[in-house]
């Protein structure tokens, strides 16, 4: 089968590969119809090459039919049409029971120190063969699909393997008071959807990016929106508009790319032109993140405010204003998101043919697996107005 595969630092490509088969009596085969490029796909493109091997398959956010079964798969059948939920997990363990999903006890990469295995996400989470690809093996197959009805085309559902639930956990992470405000950094697609997802519950929205097309989307969905571009200093911009006090919550959703760092970006460069060996041991400890988000969002928010981080951070080392964190009485919430805990709460507004949060029209880009190497470029480099790519394995090369 033809799978986007990682060679290198911004060097994906498309090879021909092995198709998958059942390993495992609750594993299943799925087709891939839909499957999404992540902002975290980035991370593995830019930052996280240390920890991936050569014609590791990416991705993580698929959706198909069901083309195979093994005996323990529960009462999945041939034919279901399914979102597979990026994090494997089994749904029984201790932590599963708790809602904590992306900690499963029974797929945990304890070699790694790290929490539940994930699709095609490095060896720090267990190097599982990943979903931009025709076929996918699908661990934990007595649990892990999420079945969704036929009708409505791909889009409508697709984004429950990871958007909305990350973007839905980021909001109630950031437990924003009824009537409260709240600062979304960063108007990738998690930003974005978690921009809809807080107006929905109708709070106030101030949305910071530097990207004009992203912050149109959110301008027209009824957010207040900030242009890096145009203020000098995020924490005086909300403080200007909120009485001087900041937002109750903030949301950040950039992590480790975070670009207006440049001391932080030096050091990735230096980190980029050591050998690998030396690297994947020292990125764990030294930290080469890049933290421009995280401290405005400190600045930013109220005292005794609350700071969601959804977007990925890695590494040790990174200074911290703990100071300011203790004395403005901070909470902070973060993780990647569990996402069964949240599909029941997004469901039936997926189910709503009037489609509030605009699904069907989310993706800026379907494209063949063949357009791999332009579509990773396109998105990092934020060309073509490119949010939100969706690749299309069935499809011949445009
Ligand atoms: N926790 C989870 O479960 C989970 C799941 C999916 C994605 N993520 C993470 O969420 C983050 C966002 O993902 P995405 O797909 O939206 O990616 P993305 O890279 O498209 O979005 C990041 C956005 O942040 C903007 N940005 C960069 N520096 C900024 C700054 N200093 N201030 C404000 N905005 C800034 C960029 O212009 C970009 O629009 C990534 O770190 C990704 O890994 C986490
Ligand atoms: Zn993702
Ligand atoms: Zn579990």
């Amino acid at each position: 089968m033809k799978a986007v595969t990682w060679h290198g630092k911004r060097d994906v490509r498309v090879d021909e590969v092995p198709d998958p088969v059942i390993q495992q009596p609750n594993d299943a085969i799925i087709r891939v119809t839909s499957s999404g490029l992540c902002g975290s796909d980035l991370h593995l493109y830019e930052t996280l090459g240390p920890f991936m091997g050569e014609g590791d398959i990416l991705g993580h956010e698929p959706m198909g039919v069901v083309e195979e079964v093994g005996p323990e798969a529960g009462d999945l059948k041939v034919g279901d049409r399914v979102v597979l939920p990026f994090q494997i997990c089994c749904g029984h363990c201790w932590m599963c029971t708790q809602g904590l999903h992306t900690q499963c006890e029974t797929t945990q990469v304890r070699d790694q120190g790290t929490g539940a295995a994930l699709f095609g996400f490095s060896k720090l989470y267990g190097e599982v063969p990943g979903a931009q690809a025709e076929f996918l093996r699908v661990p934990q197959a007595q649990f892990m699909p999420i079945k969704v009805p036929e009708g409505p085309v791909d889009e409508r559902f697709l984004f429950l393997s990871d958007v909305l639930p990350t973007a839905w956990q980021s909001v109630a992470y950031a437990d924003i008071p009824d009537d409260g405000s709240v600062l979304i950094l960063g108007l990738g697609p998690i930003g974005d959807m978690a921009t809809r997802i807080a107006l929905l519950q109708g709070k106030r929205v101030i949305a910071v990016d530097n990207v004009p097309e992203r912050l149109a989307r959110a301008q027209a969905r009824g957010a207040e929106v900030v242009s890096l571009d145009e203020i000098d200093d995020i924490g005086e911009e909300v403080r200007s508009r909120t009485k001087g006090r900041g937002t109750d919550s903030v949301i950040d959703a950039v992590g480790m790319e975070a670009s207006g760092s440049p001391v932080a970006e030096m050091g990735q460069k230096i980190f980029n032109a050591l050998p690998k060996r030396l690297t994947a041991p020292l990125m764990n400890v030294v930290g080469v993140d890049r933290m421009s988000a995280i401290y405005s969002a400190i600045d930013a928010v109220r005292r005794g405010g609350t700071v969601s981080l959804i977007g990925v951070y890695g590494g040790a080392s990174d200074p911290m204003p703990m100071l300011t964190m203790f004395d403005k009485q901070l909470q902070f919430r973060m993780g990647q998101a569990n996402v069964k805990r949240w599909v029941d709460d997004i469901m039936p507004l997926l189910l709503d043919d009037s489609d509030p949060l605009g699904t069907e029209q989310f993706a800026t880009h379907q494209v063949s697996l063949d357009q791999a190497p332009s579509a990773y470029e396109k998105f990092q480099k934020k060309e073509d107005g490119t949010i939100k790519v969706v690749f299309k394995p069935g499809q011949p090369a445009a």
